[in-house]
């Protein structure tokens, strides 16, 4: 299969990014970093979430964060849900789309969202319809779609039938999340070929996680199957709470610089994307965790 000629990036630093930071972030900052992000070209920015503050403190002020951010026209700017509080909540702080979460595996499920799979999905149905009503577009995640920090190894077949749910009750995107960034670009690859039998390869994304640097072959893997949306976090900010050593997304700075070097079109400016990257990490007081933003920065 050729290449895509444009990939759209999904980013998520301020979400999955900053949730896991203990110490407080102010609002301010958070907006600083939104705003940063939209001015660098990123078409879709995931915000905050909008779950229990006694499980995740860290996104409690995310419809402040939403009241102050500075909506540019085209860009998307999405907040987590995971039942139809923490939807009406999104509504009421005029988030304009939201995304539910699922995990492949049963023990993960239990551990995040306090739940079985099968009850996270019969809590999403009032979401999708609430959403429906209020033209709300949702995308969906699959959590542990590589491996499950409890159960060890997890069947494509498994991660397919929770995606296929998500995409039957109106996701119009599912994003598969290596979680604990286990994954290889072999089992990137059985595991979209998998999925794509079930949903068109162009309705899901991937979402990896980079604890065990794996992670650009593993984009680079799902490129070579049709994918052409991938999540990733500015600096390489984050990890889950509850995946315990799970370390964060991979770094936006070196997706975007893989995809230039391919010649895909991302529409997002390197330079301001690094610049945005290195003042978050200077608030938060740490390294980047972005190869090429650490050789920039260290070449100025
Ligand atoms: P629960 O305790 O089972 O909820 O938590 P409950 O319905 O029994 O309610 C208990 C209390 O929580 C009540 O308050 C509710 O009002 C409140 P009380 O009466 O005790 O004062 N509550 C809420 N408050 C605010 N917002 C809400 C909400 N819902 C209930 N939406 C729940 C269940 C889902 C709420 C909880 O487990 C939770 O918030 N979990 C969130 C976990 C999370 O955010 N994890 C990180 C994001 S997922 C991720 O990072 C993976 C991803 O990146 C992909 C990947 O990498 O794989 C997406
Ligand atoms: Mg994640």
């Amino acid at each position: 299969m050729s290449l895509p000629t444009n990939v759209r990036l999904v980013e998520v630093g301020p979400r999955d990014g900053l949730q896991n930071e203990k110490q407080p972030i102010s609002v301010a900052d958070k907006v600083r970093l939104v705003d940063d992000l939209s001015a660098a070209g990123l078409g879709y920015i995931e915000v905050g979430s909008f779950v229990s503050p006694k499980w995740v403190p860290q996104m409690a002020g995310s419809a402040e964060v939403f009241a102050q951010i500075q909506q540019r026209a085209g860009v998307t700017y999405a907040a987590l849900a995971p039942n139809l509080k923490g939807f009406e909540d999104a509504l009421t702080a005029g988030v304009k789309e939201v995304a539910v979460f699922a995990a492949a595996s049963e023990a993960f499920s239990q551990k995040n969202i306090n739940c079985s799979i099968s009850e996270s999905l019969q809590r999403f149905v009032p979401v999708m319809e609430a959403a429906q009503q209020h033209g709300i577009r949702v995308r969906g995640y699959v959590s542990c779609v590589l491996g499950c920090p409890y159960e060890g190894e997890v069947a494509p077949q498994q991660v397919a039938a929770v995606a296929k749910e998500l995409f039957a009750m109106g996701c119009y995107e599912v994003s598969l999340g290596d979680t604990i960034g286990t994954g290889t670009a072999g089992h990137t690859r059985s595991l979209f070929e998998v999925v794509g039998r079930d949903i068109p390869r162009d309705k899901l994304a991937g979402h990896f996680h980079d604890t065990y640097g794996q992670a650009l072959a593993n984009i680079y893997a799902s490129l070579l199957e049709g994918i052409s949306v991938f999540d990733s976090s500015v600096a390489g900010l984050g990890g889950c709470p509850y995946a315990k050593g799970a370390s964060g997304n991979v770094a936006s700075e070196d997706v975007l610089y893989l995809l230039n070097g391919l010649g895909i079109h991302t529409g997002i400016d390197l330079e301001q994307l690094i610049a945005a990257g290195q003042r978050i990490c200077n608030v938060l007081g740490r390294d980047n965790g972005s190869r090429v933003a650490r050789v920039r920065h260290a070449a100025q």
